[in-house]
């Protein structure tokens, strides 16, 4: 559950951060998508999320129908339209299935939409009471890049299984989980020349502070080439790394992502594990897909971060990727698109110390992408 946060384990003070906003951890991520029964299918047999709440026709629900899933700490919702016009039908119209909200849990809904609009957020939802017999949720909301927005949940008075109008998800159908375990961090694709405005609204309106900041010489191929800024909370357990494309010889994955999504939008959820090994074996077993680079990788992994606990050899065999920084390093993996239009993936990461984001790996990774890119032909 999104109330169990590791505190030990995610606090991490940002001096430059202002706390007048302060969050608790990510609450839920909703996508919205096409099919919403086949892609909580997918999710649960796939990834190895379990069914906790629904809400759709038989809750008295005639627009739209969700689906609730978890894993440990990480909340998915499936939402698809039941109608034909309408807000959800036209997001999937233009982006595809893909993120709509990144909901964030709070101690106090108004207060946060009272604060984050007072300093220019563009609202979404006013501060909203929802009640049924299990109590009742505040919810407000801002927009954030794209269509993209932020909810603040507040559920401090609320025992039920997601939200009133859901009802709780008895499916005899489960599969054993993945050991997925939080939201590390959530990365945005944004356009030419606004990265830098959207980490400024991150910075002004959340709060937020920078982390860390990489250019086009950190992060460029031969060919193609991205910026990228990492944006935190004070208490560092939510990150927003945003991206824009840079000048290379060809079309980067910004680029394509801009063009398949038709606009700014969530790019991709690293997912944390205690054990990247098991994880992705499973993963694989289950018909997930993720990129590979050469087994060169493997040659000099090793001079650049020297010893892991970890042999070398199931990680070279699942196409792991290693990082080091100051204070340890970090084993991370990147799904290929989970979706059709090539925008939204997962990473996988394990965290040995480092809180990096793993830019020893970028080329290599950036290399296996502009290889799918090709074969897409958009490249
Ligand atoms: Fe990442």
């Amino acid at each position: 559950m999104a109330t169990n946060i590791d505190l030990d384990k995610l606090e991490k003070v940002v001096p430059q951060a202002e706390d007048f906003l302060p969050l608790l951890g990510t609450d839920y991520v909703e996508l919205y998508v096409g099919n919403a029964k086949q892609s909580a299918y997918y999710y649960q047999t796939a990834w190895g999320f379990q069914p906790i709440a629904y809400s759709g026709l038989e809750t008295g629900r005639k627009d739209q129908v969700s689906y609730v899933l978890e894993q440990d700490k990480i909340r998915l919702v499936l939402t698809s339209p039941l109608e034909p016009d309408g807000p959800v039908n036209a997001h999937i119209n233009a982006h595809g299935d893909g993120v709509k909200v990144v909901a964030l849990w709070v101690d106090d809904a108004t207060k946060s939409f009272e604060e984050t609009v007072k300093r220019g957020a563009k609202p979404y939802m006013e501060p909203t009471v929802e009640e049924d017999e299990y109590g009742s949720v505040v919810r407000s909301g801002i927009h954030t890049y794209g269509e993209t927005v932020h909810i603040f949940v507040e559920r401090k008075n609320y025992k039920g299984a997601f939200l009133p109008g859901y009802k709780a998800w008895d499916k005899p159908y489960t599969t054993a989980s993945n050991g997925l375990k939080y939201i590390d961090h959530m990365v945005g694709n944004v356009g030419w020349n606004e990265m830098n405005t959207w980490c400024e609204f991150y910075a002004k309106v959340m709060g937020f502070a920078q982390l860390v900041s990489f250019d086009d010489k950190d992060i460029s191929t031969e060919y193609t080439a991205l910026m990228s800024k990492v944006m935190s909370n004070g208490n560092g357990r939510i990150k927003f790394p945003i991206n824009e494309p840079a000048e290379g010889r060809k079309k980067s994955q910004i680029e394509e992502y801009i063009d398949f999504y038709n606009g700014a939008g969530v790019q991709h959820l690293a997912l944390a594990t205690d054990n990247i090994i098991e994880t992705v074996t499973n993963l694989r077993n289950r018909g997930v897909e993720f990129l590979t680079v050469p087994a060169t990788y493997y040659e000099t992994v090793l001079d650049r971060v020297g010893e892991i606990d970890e042999d070398l050899e199931p990680l070279k065999e699942l196409g792991i990727l290693i990082d080091r920084d100051d204070e340890g390093y970090l084993l991370q993996i990147f799904t290929k698109p989970v979706l059709d239009r090539p925008t939204m993936f997962f990473e996988i990461i394990q965290r040995k110390g480092a809180q990096s984001f793993g830019k020893g790996n970028f080329k290599a990774l950036f290399e296996a992408i502009e290889r799918e890119q090709a074969e897409r032909g958009t490249l």
